[in-house]
């Protein structure tokens, strides 16, 4: 018989996900008023100037471990199978809702899987360009002009994933946040959007 509500995040999942939600709205609206001018306004709603110069670095390595503990958790449940391929090749038809002839998907969809696998190089990137630019007495010119580049550029495609993300579970996907808030999902949901996953939960 079907179960009224299936589990589909842990507490401590949840728990990392959102702050680790937090620390990236924080890294990201700080490194973007130091970014560019046009997004200074967020440096006065953050503190100032100062403020945001000492604590933007701080921010982007509590992002960057919180990030690490997501990794160790959902890493092997992202691996990329065939049928992620599959999905991946019909993606267009996923996206306007014309879901025949697309793979039926685990706890993540493919999609999802890019996004975690987008995050965490990303994330690396950041991190290894964030510790050349804060400390940029101790590194050689080299790796600074490397840094300088690629920073903004890891930047730029981490928030391009986590506005597409942020559309797709609050507006696109209803019941998407939900999960991710209190936890659970309805047997349909799970059904008609992860279905492998559904039906692996029903055997448990
Ligand atoms: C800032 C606002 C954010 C919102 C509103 C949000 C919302 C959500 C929701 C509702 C889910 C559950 C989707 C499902 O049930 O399948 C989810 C999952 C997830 N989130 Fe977020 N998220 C945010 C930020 C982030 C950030 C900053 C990261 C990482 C850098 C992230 C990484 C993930 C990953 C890897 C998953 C699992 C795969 C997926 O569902 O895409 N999220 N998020």
């Amino acid at each position: 018989m079907n179960k009224p509500r299936i589990e589909r995040f842990t507490f401590p999942e949840r728990m990392t996900h959102w702050l680790t939600a937090i620390s990236f709205v924080y890294a990201g609206l700080s490194g973007t008023a130091l970014w560019s001018r046009k997004m200074w306004w967020t440096a006065s709603v953050l503190g100032g100037g100062e403020t945001i110069r000492a604590w933007h670095p701080i921010g982007g390595v509590v992002f960057a471990l919180l990030l690490a503990l997501m990794f160790r958790r959902w890493a092997t449940q992202m691996k990329i199978d065939a049928d992620d391929r599959r999905w991946l090749a019909v993606s267009h038809k996923y996206a306007i809702h014309d879901e025949a002839g697309v793979p039926e998907s685990g706890r993540f969809n493919a999609g999802q899987k890019m996004l975690f696998w987008v995050q965490s190089v990303s994330a690396i990137v950041l991190f290894a360009s964030g510790i050349v630019l804060w400390f940029p007495e101790l590194m050689p010119r080299g790796l600074r002009l490397i840094a300088i580049l690629t920073h903004p550029l890891a930047a730029v495609a981490s928030l391009g994933g986590i506005v597409v993300h942020v559309y797709m579970t609050t507006l696109v996907v209803p019941g998407a946040l939900n999960a991710m808030l209190r936890g659970w999902v309805t047997p349909g949901w799970a059904a008609s959007h992860h279905a492998k996953w559904f039906r692996a939960v029903q055997r448990k």
